[in-house]
């Protein structure tokens, strides 16, 4: 059983980490998204109002399962038994952040391996952070968050500007 863990932010989720955990399932029996509950990074959305998007939105993947974690990643992975860890990488701007990550998780916890599956094209200049940036100004963020997405971040912002 090849059970795989998809970390993650995802403050919120974008269409780039659903087209990753979309091709990510096909590879492995199991994949946790793995969401991380840190609040020194102070997202915009709460812990559960993550987990929750991210249920709705994967609920039609049988083998994908949601799950917040503290702490390290690599104690989240042997608690939940899994031998693979997923990142999507964008471009090259990625890679540095991407293989210390990898490397020190790898020198932590050897018999876990990270795997890199390269964003679709046209989701190469997508993040969470593109998102939040245009709904703050009240852009059109269509193309980058699902439907279900885009009133609960439009809410975000305009309970702040109150
Ligand atoms: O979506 P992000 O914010 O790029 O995801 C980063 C994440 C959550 C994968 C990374 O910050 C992480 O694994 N954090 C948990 C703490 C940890 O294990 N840190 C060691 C890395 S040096």
């Amino acid at each position: 059983m090849k059970r795989a863990i998809y970390p993650g932010s995802f403050d919120p989720i974008t269409f780039g980490h659903l087209d990753i955990i979309k091709r990510a399932s096909k590879l492995c029996d199991e994949l946790i998204i793995g969401v991380l509950n840190n609040k020194q990074k102070n997202p915009l959305f709460s812990i559960d109002e993550r987990v929750s998007m991210i249920k709705e939105l994967t609920e039609n993947l049988d083998n994908v399962k949601v799950r917040c974690f503290e702490g390290l990643l690599v104690d989240f992975a042997k608690k939940i038994d899994a031998q693979v860890i997923i990142r999507g990488l964008r471009a090259v701007t990625d890679f540095e952040n991407e293989i210390q990550l990898a490397q020190s998780n790898k020198v932590q916890y050897p018999e876990l391996e990270t795997l890199f599956m390269t964003t679709s094209l046209k989701y190469s200049y997508l993040s969470s952070t593109v998102a939040k940036e245009f709904a703050s100004y009240g852009g059109d963020i269509s193309l980058f968050v699902p439907p279900q997405v885009i009133p609960l971040i439009e809410a975000k912002f305009n309970s702040k500007e109150k």
